[in-house]
Protein backbone atom coordinates (compact mmCIF):
# COMPACT_ATOMS: atom_id res chain seq x y z
CA UNK A 1 0.00 0.00 0.00
CA UNK A 2 2.39 2.68 0.93
CA UNK A 3 6.32 2.14 0.14
CA UNK A 4 9.25 1.94 2.18
CA UNK A 5 9.43 6.06 2.67
CA UNK A 6 13.46 7.69 3.14
CA UNK A 7 13.85 10.88 5.20
CA UNK A 8 16.18 11.70 2.47
CA UNK A 9 13.48 11.36 -0.58
CA UNK A 10 10.99 13.80 1.66
CA UNK A 11 13.53 16.07 2.59
CA UNK A 12 15.67 16.29 -0.38
CA UNK A 13 12.25 17.13 -3.05
CA UNK A 14 10.67 19.33 -0.38
CA UNK A 15 13.95 21.07 -0.01
CA UNK A 16 13.84 22.06 -3.75
CA UNK A 17 10.17 23.05 -3.74
CA UNK A 18 10.71 25.49 -1.02
CA UNK A 19 13.15 27.19 -3.21
CA UNK A 20 10.21 27.52 -5.75
CA UNK A 21 8.77 30.78 -3.63
CA UNK A 22 11.62 32.77 -5.21
CA UNK A 23 12.56 31.13 -8.31
CA UNK A 24 16.01 33.40 -8.65
CA UNK A 25 17.50 30.81 -6.29
CA UNK A 26 16.55 27.66 -7.56
CA UNK A 27 18.06 25.03 -5.02
CA UNK A 28 19.37 28.01 -2.60
CA UNK A 29 18.74 25.42 0.53
CA UNK A 30 20.39 22.65 -0.97
CA UNK A 31 23.67 24.66 -2.19
CA UNK A 32 24.04 25.37 1.89
CA UNK A 33 23.13 22.00 3.20
CA UNK A 34 26.75 21.59 0.94
CA UNK A 35 28.40 24.50 1.58
CA UNK A 36 27.75 23.71 5.41
CA UNK A 37 28.21 19.97 5.17
CA UNK A 38 31.67 20.32 3.96
CA UNK A 39 32.56 22.99 6.36
CA UNK A 40 31.59 21.05 9.34
CA UNK A 41 33.53 18.05 8.11
CA UNK A 42 36.53 20.29 7.86
CA UNK A 43 35.59 21.11 11.16
CA UNK A 44 36.16 17.35 12.72
CA UNK A 45 32.20 17.73 13.59
CA UNK A 46 31.11 14.09 14.19
CA UNK A 47 28.76 12.38 11.59
CA UNK A 48 25.54 12.42 13.74
CA UNK A 49 26.22 16.63 13.81
CA UNK A 50 27.03 17.14 10.25
CA UNK A 51 23.66 14.95 9.47
CA UNK A 52 22.17 17.61 11.66
CA UNK A 53 23.83 20.84 10.35
CA UNK A 54 23.29 19.48 6.49
CA UNK A 55 18.83 18.55 7.60
CA UNK A 56 18.80 22.31 9.15
CA UNK A 57 20.65 23.70 6.00
CA UNK A 58 18.28 22.23 3.56
CA UNK A 59 15.32 23.53 5.35
CA UNK A 60 17.24 27.09 7.08
CA UNK A 61 14.60 29.19 5.26
CA UNK A 62 11.25 27.36 6.16
CA UNK A 63 10.12 29.87 8.26
CA UNK A 64 10.45 32.70 5.34
CA UNK A 65 6.89 32.18 3.32
CA UNK A 66 6.81 35.49 1.21
CA UNK A 67 8.82 36.20 -1.68
CA UNK A 68 9.25 39.87 0.28
CA UNK A 69 10.80 37.13 3.11
CA UNK A 70 13.04 35.08 0.49
CA UNK A 71 14.04 38.39 -1.08
CA UNK A 72 15.32 40.33 2.02
CA UNK A 73 17.61 37.08 3.25
CA UNK A 74 19.35 37.61 -0.39
CA UNK A 75 20.60 41.22 1.16
CA UNK A 76 24.40 40.26 2.85
CA UNK A 77 23.48 42.62 5.58
CA UNK A 78 19.83 41.67 5.77
CA UNK A 79 17.36 43.56 8.17
CA UNK A 80 15.47 41.76 10.96
CA UNK A 81 16.21 38.25 10.30
CA UNK A 82 14.98 36.97 13.13
CA UNK A 83 11.40 37.13 12.39
CA UNK A 84 11.46 34.38 9.90
CA UNK A 85 14.55 32.46 11.67
CA UNK A 86 11.83 32.45 14.50
CA UNK A 87 9.03 31.63 12.38
CA UNK A 88 10.95 28.21 11.39
CA UNK A 89 11.85 27.26 14.58
CA UNK A 90 8.28 27.71 15.96
CA UNK A 91 6.83 25.01 12.78
CA UNK A 92 9.62 22.43 13.06
CA UNK A 93 9.19 22.76 17.16
CA UNK A 94 5.51 21.95 17.00
CA UNK A 95 5.72 18.87 14.61
CA UNK A 96 6.71 17.30 17.82
CA UNK A 97 8.93 14.98 15.82
CA UNK A 98 12.07 13.75 17.35
CA UNK A 99 14.26 13.88 13.94
CA UNK A 100 13.56 17.57 13.74
CA UNK A 101 14.03 19.08 16.96
CA UNK A 102 18.11 19.73 17.05
CA UNK A 103 17.33 20.51 13.69
CA UNK A 104 14.75 23.26 14.87
CA UNK A 105 17.28 24.71 17.70
CA UNK A 106 19.81 24.82 14.82
CA UNK A 107 17.69 27.12 12.82
CA UNK A 108 16.51 29.63 15.52
CA UNK A 109 20.17 30.75 14.78
CA UNK A 110 20.82 30.75 11.68
CA UNK A 111 21.68 34.62 11.67
CA UNK A 112 23.07 35.20 15.19
CA UNK A 113 25.81 37.12 15.09
CA UNK A 114 28.73 35.83 16.86
CA UNK A 115 29.41 39.49 18.50
CA UNK A 116 32.76 38.28 19.70
CA UNK A 117 31.78 35.43 21.41
CA UNK A 118 28.44 36.58 22.45
CA UNK A 119 26.99 34.46 19.83
CA UNK A 120 27.87 31.45 21.73
CA UNK A 121 25.02 32.14 23.90
CA UNK A 122 21.35 32.82 23.96
CA UNK A 123 19.57 34.08 26.72
CA UNK A 124 22.04 32.04 29.01
CA UNK A 125 20.91 28.66 26.71
CA UNK A 126 24.07 27.92 24.52
CA UNK A 127 24.05 27.99 20.39
CA UNK A 128 24.72 24.68 18.53
CA UNK A 129 27.86 25.56 16.40
CA UNK A 130 25.97 24.32 13.55
CA UNK A 131 23.56 27.60 13.03
CA UNK A 132 26.72 29.81 13.17
CA UNK A 133 27.84 27.26 10.42
CA UNK A 134 24.81 27.52 8.57
CA UNK A 135 25.07 31.40 8.81
CA UNK A 136 28.37 31.15 7.10
CA UNK A 137 27.43 29.22 4.60
CA UNK A 138 24.07 30.93 3.79
CA UNK A 139 26.12 34.30 3.27
CA UNK A 140 28.72 32.75 0.90
CA UNK A 141 25.92 30.92 -1.25
CA UNK A 142 23.79 34.52 -1.12
CA UNK A 143 27.22 36.07 -2.35
CA UNK A 144 27.97 33.70 -5.19
CA UNK A 145 26.77 35.23 -8.63
CA UNK A 146 25.14 32.94 -10.92
CA UNK A 147 25.75 34.60 -13.51
CA UNK A 148 29.12 34.30 -13.48
CA UNK A 149 31.81 31.41 -13.44
CA UNK A 150 32.28 30.63 -9.48
CA UNK A 151 35.92 30.55 -9.00
CA UNK A 152 36.62 34.09 -10.69
CA UNK A 153 34.77 35.03 -7.32
CA UNK A 154 36.59 33.22 -5.11
CA UNK A 155 38.72 36.35 -4.05
CA UNK A 156 35.79 39.02 -3.47
CA UNK A 157 33.86 36.75 -1.80
CA UNK A 158 36.67 35.44 0.59
CA UNK A 159 37.42 39.44 1.40
CA UNK A 160 33.75 40.44 1.91
CA UNK A 161 33.44 37.78 4.75
CA UNK A 162 36.55 38.53 6.33
CA UNK A 163 35.01 41.97 6.86
CA UNK A 164 32.87 40.07 9.11
CA UNK A 165 35.25 37.94 11.26
CA UNK A 166 34.40 38.25 14.79
CA UNK A 167 31.32 40.56 14.37
CA UNK A 168 29.48 38.49 12.40
CA UNK A 169 31.17 34.88 11.84
CA UNK A 170 33.28 32.71 14.37
CA UNK A 171 37.21 33.05 13.66
CA UNK A 172 37.70 29.08 14.11
CA UNK A 173 35.10 28.25 11.30
CA UNK A 174 36.38 31.40 9.23
CA UNK A 175 39.81 29.41 9.44
CA UNK A 176 38.16 26.20 8.06
CA UNK A 177 36.60 28.18 5.17
CA UNK A 178 39.85 30.10 4.33
CA UNK A 179 41.42 26.39 3.97
CA UNK A 180 38.51 24.97 2.14
CA UNK A 181 38.43 28.10 -0.45
CA UNK A 182 41.54 27.24 -1.72
CA UNK A 183 40.64 24.53 -2.98
CA UNK A 184 38.48 24.66 -6.15
CA UNK A 185 36.22 21.48 -5.74
CA UNK A 186 34.66 23.38 -2.95
CA UNK A 187 33.38 26.33 -5.15
CA UNK A 188 32.34 24.34 -7.86
CA UNK A 189 30.61 21.41 -5.75
CA UNK A 190 28.75 24.97 -4.43
CA UNK A 191 27.56 26.27 -8.08
CA UNK A 192 27.70 22.70 -9.45
CA UNK A 193 24.02 21.72 -11.31
CA UNK A 194 24.84 18.14 -10.88
CA UNK A 195 23.14 18.39 -7.53
CA UNK A 196 22.13 14.95 -7.00
CA UNK A 197 25.28 13.40 -7.66
CA UNK A 198 26.92 15.43 -5.23
CA UNK A 199 24.31 14.68 -2.28
CA UNK A 200 24.42 10.86 -3.27
CA UNK A 201 28.35 11.71 -2.84
CA UNK A 202 28.11 12.81 0.44
CA UNK A 203 25.67 11.04 2.00
CA UNK A 204 24.92 13.32 4.42
CA UNK A 205 22.07 12.11 5.62
CA UNK A 206 21.09 9.54 7.75
CA UNK A 207 19.69 6.56 5.69
CA UNK A 208 16.48 6.88 8.02
CA UNK A 209 12.99 5.17 6.80
CA UNK A 210 9.85 7.51 7.81
CA UNK A 211 6.67 5.13 9.79
CA UNK A 212 3.51 6.69 8.41
CA UNK A 213 3.26 8.97 11.53
CA UNK A 214 6.42 10.25 11.19
CA UNK A 215 5.06 11.08 7.60
CA UNK A 216 1.98 12.63 8.86
CA UNK A 217 3.81 15.18 10.93
CA UNK A 218 5.95 16.04 8.22
CA UNK A 219 3.24 16.33 5.50
CA UNK A 220 1.50 18.69 8.52
CA UNK A 221 4.38 20.72 8.73
CA UNK A 222 4.83 21.13 4.93
CA UNK A 223 0.43 21.99 4.92
CA UNK A 224 1.58 25.07 7.21
CA UNK A 225 4.50 26.77 4.32
CA UNK A 226 1.98 26.11 1.69
CA UNK A 227 -1.16 27.75 3.24
CA UNK A 228 0.70 30.57 5.19
CA UNK A 229 1.48 32.65 2.08
CA UNK A 230 -1.67 33.74 1.76
CA UNK A 231 -4.06 34.38 5.28
CA UNK A 232 -6.92 33.58 2.88
CA UNK A 233 -5.76 29.74 2.72
CA UNK A 234 -4.01 29.62 6.07
CA UNK A 235 -6.30 27.14 6.88
CA UNK A 236 -6.97 25.42 3.72
CA UNK A 237 -5.25 22.02 3.86
CA UNK A 238 -5.85 21.60 7.17
CA UNK A 239 -9.36 21.55 6.25
CA UNK A 240 -9.38 19.49 3.03
CA UNK A 241 -7.49 16.85 5.25
CA UNK A 242 -9.51 16.54 7.79
CA UNK A 243 -12.47 16.18 5.78
CA UNK A 244 -10.77 13.68 3.04
CA UNK A 245 -9.97 11.57 6.35
CA UNK A 246 -13.35 11.39 7.17
CA UNK A 247 -15.06 10.66 3.72
CA UNK A 248 -12.60 8.06 2.90
CA UNK A 249 -13.15 6.27 6.38
CA UNK A 250 -16.95 6.46 5.87
CA UNK A 251 -16.00 5.06 2.26
CA UNK A 252 -14.35 2.11 3.71
CA UNK A 253 -11.06 2.84 3.31
CA UNK A 254 -9.13 1.02 6.14
CA UNK A 255 -7.26 2.71 8.98
CA UNK A 256 -3.83 3.12 7.50
CA UNK A 257 -5.45 4.50 3.81
CA UNK A 258 -7.19 6.93 5.88
CA UNK A 259 -3.54 8.16 7.15
CA UNK A 260 -2.36 8.32 3.94
CA UNK A 261 -5.71 10.06 2.73
CA UNK A 262 -4.77 12.68 5.67
CA UNK A 263 -1.09 13.21 4.29
CA UNK A 264 -2.19 13.51 0.80
CA UNK A 265 -4.83 16.42 2.04
CA UNK A 266 -1.67 17.96 3.72
CA UNK A 267 0.35 17.82 0.74
CA UNK A 268 -2.38 18.43 -2.35
CA UNK A 269 -1.31 22.04 -2.86
CA UNK A 270 2.34 21.67 -2.36
CA UNK A 271 2.62 22.82 -5.88
CA UNK A 272 1.02 25.83 -4.77
CA UNK A 273 4.88 26.99 -3.77
CA UNK A 274 5.70 27.50 -7.14
CA UNK A 275 2.56 30.11 -7.52
CA UNK A 276 3.45 34.01 -6.78
CA UNK A 277 1.61 35.16 -4.23
CA UNK A 278 0.33 38.19 -5.96
CA UNK A 279 -1.84 35.47 -7.89
CA UNK A 280 -2.00 33.87 -4.62
CA UNK A 281 -4.32 37.10 -3.17
CA UNK A 282 -5.27 38.57 -5.84
CA UNK A 283 -7.98 40.74 -4.72
CA UNK A 284 -10.44 40.16 -8.09
CA UNK A 285 -10.63 37.22 -9.92
CA UNK A 286 -7.90 35.86 -11.88
CA UNK A 287 -7.21 36.80 -15.81
CA UNK A 288 -6.64 34.03 -18.04
CA UNK A 289 -3.04 34.29 -18.22
CA UNK A 290 -3.13 34.40 -13.93
CA UNK A 291 -5.63 31.06 -14.03
CA UNK A 292 -2.89 29.74 -16.60
CA UNK A 293 -0.35 29.88 -13.86
CA UNK A 294 -2.69 29.07 -11.27
CA UNK A 295 -3.46 25.35 -12.99
CA UNK A 296 0.19 24.68 -13.00
CA UNK A 297 0.15 24.34 -8.61
CA UNK A 298 -1.54 20.33 -9.29
CA UNK A 299 1.15 19.51 -11.93
CA UNK A 300 4.12 20.73 -9.41
CA UNK A 301 2.51 19.05 -6.84
CA UNK A 302 2.84 15.65 -8.84
CA UNK A 303 6.07 16.49 -9.54
CA UNK A 304 7.28 17.24 -6.32
CA UNK A 305 5.79 14.24 -4.73
CA UNK A 306 6.83 12.02 -7.84
CA UNK A 307 10.56 12.56 -6.66
CA UNK A 308 9.90 10.50 -3.51
CA UNK A 309 9.84 7.10 -4.16
CA UNK A 310 7.19 5.29 -2.22
CA UNK A 311 4.39 8.02 -2.08
CA UNK A 312 2.77 6.94 -5.47
CA UNK A 313 -0.58 6.39 -3.99
CA UNK A 314 -0.58 9.66 -2.31
CA UNK A 315 0.84 11.48 -5.17
CA UNK A 316 -2.27 10.44 -6.74
CA UNK A 317 -4.90 10.96 -4.27
CA UNK A 318 -3.09 14.50 -4.00
CA UNK A 319 -2.40 15.93 -6.98
CA UNK A 320 -5.49 14.94 -9.14
CA UNK A 321 -7.36 17.13 -7.05
CA UNK A 322 -8.57 19.02 -9.72
CA UNK A 323 -9.18 16.57 -12.46
CA UNK A 324 -12.94 15.81 -13.11
CA UNK A 325 -15.30 12.65 -13.68
CA UNK A 326 -15.95 14.45 -17.59
CA UNK A 327 -12.51 14.33 -18.23
CA UNK A 328 -12.64 18.23 -17.93
CA UNK A 329 -10.34 18.46 -15.23
CA UNK A 330 -6.58 19.40 -15.36
CA UNK A 331 -3.63 19.18 -15.89
CA UNK A 332 -4.40 15.53 -17.14
CA UNK A 333 -7.41 15.37 -17.95
CA UNK A 334 -8.06 12.24 -16.38
CA UNK A 335 -11.77 10.58 -16.47
CA UNK A 336 -14.19 8.45 -14.75
CA UNK A 337 -13.10 5.12 -13.78
CA UNK A 338 -9.55 5.78 -14.47
CA UNK A 339 -9.81 8.60 -11.58
CA UNK A 340 -8.82 7.21 -8.21
CA UNK A 341 -11.51 7.05 -5.64
CA UNK A 342 -8.88 8.70 -3.52
CA UNK A 343 -8.62 11.25 -5.91
CA UNK A 344 -12.31 11.78 -6.76
CA UNK A 345 -12.74 12.11 -2.66
CA UNK A 346 -10.03 14.56 -2.68
CA UNK A 347 -11.57 16.58 -5.59
CA UNK A 348 -14.62 16.75 -2.96
CA UNK A 349 -13.04 17.90 -0.51
CA UNK A 350 -11.16 20.52 -1.80
CA UNK A 351 -14.10 22.31 -3.46
CA UNK A 352 -16.18 21.74 -0.08
CA UNK A 353 -13.33 23.35 2.01
CA UNK A 354 -12.16 26.33 -0.32
CA UNK A 355 -15.79 27.63 -1.19
CA UNK A 356 -16.57 28.27 2.50
CA UNK A 357 -12.99 30.04 2.98
CA UNK A 358 -13.17 33.62 2.31
CA UNK A 359 -10.73 34.79 -0.58
CA UNK A 360 -9.73 38.18 -1.68
CA UNK A 361 -12.42 38.63 -3.74
CA UNK A 362 -15.46 36.82 -2.37
CA UNK A 363 -16.66 35.59 0.99
CA UNK A 364 -16.79 31.92 1.68
CA UNK A 365 -20.10 30.59 1.61
CA UNK A 366 -21.85 28.91 4.63
CA UNK A 367 -21.27 24.67 4.59
CA UNK A 368 -24.57 24.25 3.62
CA UNK A 369 -24.53 26.25 0.36
CA UNK A 370 -20.95 24.44 -0.15
CA UNK A 371 -22.66 21.44 -0.55
CA UNK A 372 -25.43 22.65 -3.13
CA UNK A 373 -22.52 23.33 -5.30
CA UNK A 374 -20.74 20.17 -5.14
CA UNK A 375 -24.55 18.26 -5.18
CA UNK A 376 -24.64 20.64 -8.66
CA UNK A 377 -21.24 19.34 -9.52
CA UNK A 378 -22.16 16.04 -9.08
CA UNK A 379 -25.59 16.26 -11.17
CA UNK A 380 -23.33 17.75 -13.83
CA UNK A 381 -20.36 14.52 -13.97
CA UNK A 382 -17.77 16.42 -12.49
CA UNK A 383 -17.53 14.70 -9.26
CA UNK A 384 -18.07 11.93 -8.45
CA UNK A 385 -21.57 11.48 -7.13
CA UNK A 386 -21.49 8.46 -4.84
CA UNK A 387 -19.59 10.44 -3.15
CA UNK A 388 -21.38 13.39 -2.74
CA UNK A 389 -24.20 11.34 -1.47
CA UNK A 390 -22.02 10.43 1.41
CA UNK A 391 -21.00 13.76 1.97
CA UNK A 392 -24.77 15.36 1.95
CA UNK A 393 -25.87 12.23 3.81
CA UNK A 394 -23.68 13.07 6.90
CA UNK A 395 -23.20 16.78 5.90
CA UNK A 396 -23.58 17.76 9.69
CA UNK A 397 -21.01 15.39 10.96
CA UNK A 398 -18.45 16.35 8.26
CA UNK A 399 -18.87 20.23 8.46
CA UNK A 400 -18.18 19.82 11.77
CA UNK A 401 -15.20 18.07 11.65
CA UNK A 402 -13.95 20.66 8.88
CA UNK A 403 -14.65 23.73 11.02
CA UNK A 404 -12.93 21.90 13.98
CA UNK A 405 -9.72 21.13 12.48
CA UNK A 406 -9.89 24.89 10.53
CA UNK A 407 -10.42 26.18 14.31
CA UNK A 408 -7.27 24.39 15.83
CA UNK A 409 -5.18 24.93 12.66
CA UNK A 410 -5.92 28.69 12.91
CA UNK A 411 -4.90 28.35 16.76
CA UNK A 412 -1.52 27.64 15.79
CA UNK A 413 -1.35 29.97 12.23
CA UNK A 414 -2.02 32.85 15.09
CA UNK A 415 0.78 32.23 17.16
CA UNK A 416 3.18 31.67 14.37
CA UNK A 417 1.69 34.95 13.02
CA UNK A 418 3.07 36.66 15.88
CA UNK A 419 6.28 36.67 14.61
CA UNK A 420 5.42 38.32 11.50
CA UNK A 421 5.99 42.04 10.72
FE1 LIG B 1 17.76 32.81 6.64
FE1 LIG C 1 -5.53 22.94 -5.55
FE1 LIG D 1 -6.66 22.95 -2.40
Amino acid sequence: MIGRIKLSDIIFSFSRALDFINPVMTNHHIRVAIIAGEIARQYGMPNNEIANIFLASTLHDIGAFSLKDRLDTLDFEIQNPQSHADKGYLLLKNTDFDLLSDVAKIIRFHHLPWADGKGAYFEGESVHIGSHIIHLADRIEVLIDRQRYVLNQVREISDMIKTKAGSVFVPDVLKVFEELSQKEYFWLDAASPEIDQIIHDRNALPDVELTIEELLKIGRLFSHIIDYRSRFTSVHSAGVSAVATLLAQMIGFSEIECRMMSIAGYLHDIGKLAVPAEILEKPAKLSVEEFNVMKSHVYHSYRILEAVSGLDIINTWASFHHERMDGKGYPFHIRGNELPIGSRIMAVSDVLTAITEDRPYRKGMTGEEALRIIEDMAKNNSLDKSIVDVASTYFRHLNDVRLDAQLRAGEEYVAVRQFMD
